[in-house]
């Protein structure tokens, strides 16, 4: 069933000109503008798209965009899909496998999360360097998966090792502070409370959020090589919490954007 919609799926791209991307990128909370970037863009709503879930959350614009950045044929994902909009994980990954059939050959994913490792200050960026999954599912778990690739998928390198470094060179390059952490996902789609932020932290999380790590599981079981960046958007400083609305997080994740789309370019065009 799942390679027969994927078949459908990618066709109807294809039809539309999402032709051999070589690059997939997904934008999280506050960090859409990457997508002005594409040159010759092809935009497929999400409503349109065979099989595809609805973006629900009201700051998420739900668009799959094909263009070139850098010259480079990329596929832009602006607005993601979130447990806490009641999918469940193999749904909200689905649009991984459509780019994976699409032909990309490699995933740069950007999320906004709250940091644990209060050396962590708003508007850092943080390149995941492993995660815990405390979300209490898998994308891997249905009947299926084993026919989409294997059901023990190692993970004890979940982000590629060669655009990780070239991630952090090109931030060295551009004169960006970018830091290595463990970034723990929860369902949300509430924050988290005092006590939560205490636990996250003695469990060797930096960061928390509620993305980017289902995806990540299907890029690695695809074979996929995936690195993702956090833009710190507030401080879960359990001693001194101060209330955050989703207002504040989009806000501070648009005024990091800029730094996250020149770390983006920089290896895109990089043949890794
Ligand atoms: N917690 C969970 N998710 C988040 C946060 C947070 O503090 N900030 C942005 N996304």
């Amino acid at each position: 069933m799942v390679r027969e919609q994927l078949i459908e799926t990618t066709q109807y791209l294809i039809k539309k000109g999402f032709e051999a991307p070589e690059v997939g990128i997904v934008l999280g909370t506050g960090l859409g503008k990457l997508a002005d970037e594409l040159k010759n863009p092809i935009v497929a709503h999400y409503s349109h798209i065979p099989h595809f879930p609805l973006a629900t959350v009201e700051f998420h614009s739900g668009k799959l965009i094909f263009g070139e950045i850098e010259g480079v044929k990329t596929v832009v994902m602006q607005g993601r899909f979130h447990l806490y909009e009641g999918y469940d994980p193999q749904q909200i990954t689905y649009p991984i496998r459509v780019l994976h059939s699409l032909g990309i050959k490699k995933l740069l994913i950007s999320n906004a999360a709250g940091s644990i490792n209060l050396d962590l200050k708003k508007g850092t960026l943080m390149l995941i360097d492993d995660h815990i999954n405390l979300q209490g599912g898998s994308p891997l778990a249905f009947k299926e998966a084993p026919l989409l690739g294997e059901r023990f998928v190692d993970m004890s390198q979940p982000y590629d090792k060669k655009l990780c470094t070239a991630l952090m060179a090109a931030a060295e390059k551009e004169g960006i502070s970018l830091k290595k952490g463990v970034y723990a996902s929860v369902i949300g789609p509430q924050l988290e409370t005092r006590a939560e932020y205490r636990y996250l932290k003695l469990i060797g999380a930096d960061a928390v959020g509620m993305s980017t790590v289902p995806e990540v599981i299907v890029a690695n079981h695809l074979k996929l090589p995936v690195a993702a960046i956090s833009v710190i958007t507030d401080e879960g400083d359990p001693e001194n919490l101060e209330t955050v609305s989703v207002n504040d997080i989009i806000k501070i994740a648009e005024e990091a954007e800029p730094k996250m789309m020149r770390l983006f370019k920089e290896v895109i065009n990089k043949s890794i």
